[in-house]
């Protein structure tokens, strides 16, 4: 498959001495790179959404370690790792839900206790590799994906989840994409995604930069279109997937997995291992972030609900796993995901 035909985003850029990141808050009218030259800087970018996507803010949080490495001195990672932990403490609580950003810490920190004296070099080494990974499991998962949908089908997908929210290619836009190329799919809708808009501002912007038509829905539109048949399957990312399948996406998630399972439609979660959190059982033990109600109390800027109305804003929702159908990581597909598939697959 000619990858870099349905390929062209990059949203994030190591230059050598900052990390440049592109502004989602802006898109889809003004493509700017922010530029981060310290750590909390980019905690802030992850906070604020202008990077954003589960395996985005772990390769962000990477990149901040190695920026953060800058203002300490040690004469080995041991050392570093002891003074860095605040820094990666505040990388860390930018955003709660999606394991990405505590796994690429993790990682971090795992390889500053085994270094020497070159421990500058080993972070950065470090960080490249978490994301020079994340797009080699993308484009692997999109040829697993793609292989479970067949010929002239028609997908449904759900906020972002593309090259704007990994290090490329993307994982349920990942697996659209490969099933675009290969002439599998033929119909591509996108919800909307409230209130932050992820589906509208970002998705359908992003397909259309690399030449693949989709159809923009209203979120609430989701039921009638799988009773209408249009669509076959319904193709989403996670921010966490827990021992037993069960998974944290974002907001609107769960109740498609329902209508899907109503109307027949089937339910594909696609997501690197680094969205395995084997240490969460289920997921009722998920911190579920919650955003400003403000962001429900108008669009764009433009306030469209009367004064004193309070609001509620979780931004991410758990889908059972007895709702999905696969569960697509690099390391293979798995079926009606369970406890015990994921503990053979995952240990
Ligand atoms: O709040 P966001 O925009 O960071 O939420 C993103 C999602 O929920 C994505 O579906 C998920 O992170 C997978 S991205 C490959």
């Amino acid at each position: 498959m000619d990858f870099d035909r349905y390929d062209r985003i990059r949203p994030i850029r190591w230059t050598g001495d900052r990390l440049e990141l592109l502004d989602q808050r802006r898109l889809p009218f003004a493509v700017e790179y922010l530029a981060c030259t310290t750590s909390d800087e980019v905690a802030e970018a992850i906070r604020t959404l202008a990077v954003r996507g589960a395996p985005a803010i772990g390769i962000a949080a990477a990149w901040g370690v190695v920026l953060a490495a800058r203002t300490i001195e040690a004469p080995d990672g041991a050392e570093a790792v002891h003074k860095l932990e605040p820094a990666m403490d505040r990388l860390n609580a930018a955003r709660p839900t999606a394991v990405n950003l505590a796994w690429a810490l993790a990682r971090m920190r795992e390889a500053l206790g085994t270094a020497g004296p070159d421990w500058r070099e080993v972070i950065e080494r470090e960080a490249r590799a978490i994301e020079a990974e994340d797009l080699a499991a993308n484009r692997r998962m999109g040829a697993l994906g793609a292989a479970l949908i067949a010929p002239g089908s028609g997908v449904l997908t759900h906020c972002n989840t593309g090259s704007l929210a990994t290090a490329g290619f993307g994982t349920a836009l990942g697996v659209i994409r490969a099933g675009v190329a290969e002439g599998r799919i033929q119909r591509v809708f996108a919800g909307e995604t409230r209130p932050w808009l992820q589906g509208a501002r970002l998705t359908v912007w992003e397909l259309q930069q690399d030449g693949i038509a989709a159809t923009l829905i209203a979120d609430a539109a989701a039921a009638y279109l799988m009773q209408s048949g249009k669509v076959q399957w319904v193709v989403v990312g996670a921010d966490r997937i827990c021992a037993n399948g069960d998974t944290a996406n974002k907001i609107g998630t769960y109740q498609l997995a329902i209508a899907a399972r109503h109307h027949g439609v089937q339910f594909m979660v696609v997501a690197p291992s680094s969205t395995v959190d084997m240490a969460t059982p289920s997921g009722d033990a998920i911190h579920i972030e919650e955003r400003d109600p403000g962001e429900l109390h108008g669009v764009g800027g433009v306030r469209t609900v009367a004064e004193g109305i309070p609001a509620w804003n979780p931004v991410f929702d758990v889908t059972p796993h007895t709702l999905i159908d696969a569960i697509v990581t690099e390391k293979g597909v798995i079926e009606r995901p369970d406890a015990e598939k994921m503990r053979a697959a995952f240990g």
